[in-house]
């Protein structure tokens, strides 16, 4: 029989037990197609009396994971322990000193270390794999670094954080307020251990920034990423936004402009009826575009056991046939380091603001925008409910920044109540 591949199994939560049921139900299709079987030697988590539904008795325990990444008959680390710095960081770094290869679901670890770790392997000639730490079980990261290789990339974007969207589409087709959907996805599970990774775009943020660092060729920056999240959306944007023919979504835009790499995960008005304004519930979907290729729609699980345990095991079984492919799909040397640009490339924005209803209150509002400008596409009063008027406003394209001049401005006019709210409209 030719040499095992004997893993490391560093966390034993949900994408952890996933990896053992794959690796125990189908080890002959293992076998067959990387060429050799895949094997267990060690595990470790930090309590080694729960009962996870497993069977482990066949593998060694370590309590530490970094004792576990140096054993002798580990030949690959699966970091799924999460965690961007603390035994996540310190396991995968002693891999790689140990000459291990490493695979990872772990974005946080990779948007803060990605380039370091990038640069740890390239020295110690081994590998870092993460097809699971962006968008689940959806294989962009192979995508992006071997299908589309002969490419040009000219734009990434996505629905990456599947709690998210199940909190937007929920709100729409229920008719319920953020509040309330928000405590409904707590109490399914949905939302990680700290929410706000999840609802202010962090999580999806780290993911489009291991994304752009392959598409672009450029150093991984998770801090220049533009981050806004979801919870100023109200059930009345959802209304307006779907009366104009269009949803709102948090959406991740990645491009090389003129002004350098613009990265932001923010929400978003995209078409009804595009792909991304047709996603559903907690399904993920990455849009790449191509010079050469044009565009194409990846949609399928972000999360949970077998969609994550599944992309794990595809950059397992790369391993196993010996595919070797640095990190970020070019040397990390080469990889360079982007001009951030935020919101680089203009675009229609809806604007809703609440109006007293009294004349004259729409003509100062124009007035600001002219000033600012920008130019009217549509605008739409919705009822009245005295002595105030909600107002939707389409813009045609404009820079973000004239945006802002605009809403300083509306507050000045005397004519506003509360905050005007405006959301880009993507071209998708
Ligand atoms: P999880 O269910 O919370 O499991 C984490 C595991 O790591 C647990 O077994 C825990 O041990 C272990 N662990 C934590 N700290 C440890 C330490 N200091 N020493 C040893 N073990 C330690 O997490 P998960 O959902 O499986 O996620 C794992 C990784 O995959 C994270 O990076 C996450 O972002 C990523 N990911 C998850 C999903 C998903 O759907 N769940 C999707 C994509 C990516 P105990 O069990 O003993 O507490
Ligand atoms: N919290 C993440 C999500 C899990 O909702 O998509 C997968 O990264």
């Amino acid at each position: 029989m030719t040499t095992p591949l004997r893993l490391g199994l560093a966390g034993l939560g949900t994408v952890g037990t996933g990896v053992i049921r794959i690796i125990q139900t189908h080890a002959n299709l293992i076998t067959a197609r990387a060429g050799r079987p895949v094997t267990i030697s060690a595990v470790s988590a930090r309590d080694r009396k729960r009962n996870r539904g497993v069977d482990l008795s066949a593998y060694a325990w370590e309590d530490d994971p970094v004792a576990l990444a140096r054993r002798d008959d580990v030949d690959v680390v699966v970091e799924v322990m999460g965690g961007s710095d603390g035994p996540a960081k310190a396991a995968t770094e002693a891999a790689i000193a140990a000459g291990k290869d490493v695979v990872t679901a772990n974005k946080a670890l990779l948007a803060h270390h990605g380039q370091e770790l990038a640069r740890q392997v390239e020295a110690a000639g081994t590998s870092l794999r993460f097809e699971a730490a962006v968008a689940g079980g959806i294989p962009v990261i192979k995508a992006l670094t071997e299908g589309l290789a002969g490419n040009e990339i000219k734009r990434v974007m996505g629905v990456m954080n599947g709690t998210c969207n199940y909190i937007l589409t929920r709100m729409e087709s229920a008719g319920l307020p953020y509040e309330t959907v928000f405590e409904e996805a707590r109490a399914l599970g949905y939302l990680e251990a700290d929410p706000s990774l999840d609802v202010d775009g962090i999580d999806a943020g780290h993911k489009l920034s291991l994304l752009s660092a392959i598409a672009f060729g450029t150093e991984v920056d998770f801090d220049s990423v533009e981050l806004e999240g979801i919870g100023q959306i109200s059930i009345d944007d959802i209304r307006h936004a779907g009366n104009l023919g269009f949803r709102i979504k948090l959406l991740g835009v990645a491009q090389m402009t003129g002004r350098g790499l613009e990265q932001r995960m923010t929400p978003c008005l995209v078409p009804a009826q595009s792909p991304l304004g047709q996603l559903e519930g907690g399904t993920n979907m990455v849009v790449l575009e191509g010079d050469a290729v044009g565009q194409i729609v990846l949609r399928g699980p972000g999360a949970g056991e077998g969609p994550t345990a599944s992309a794990v095991m595809g950059d397992v079984i790369d391993i196993a046939r010996g595919v070797r492919i640095p990190p970020f799909g070019r040397p990390a040397s080469s990889l360079t380091r982007a001009i951030p640009a935020k919101a680089a490339v203009p675009a229609p924005y809806y604007l809703r603001m609440t109006l007293l209803d009294k004349p004259g209150a729409l003509a100062r509002i124009a007035t600001q925008l002219g000033d600012a400008g920008i130019s009217i596409d549509r605008m739409r009063q919705y009822g009245h409910s005295e002595p105030t008027a909600p107002v939707v406003i389409v813009t045609h394209r404009t820079m973000r920044d004239s945006i802002d001049v605009a809403l300083a401005g509306f507050r000045d006019t005397g004519v506003v109540v509360g905050e005007p709210v405006a959301i880009r409209i993507e071209a998708v």
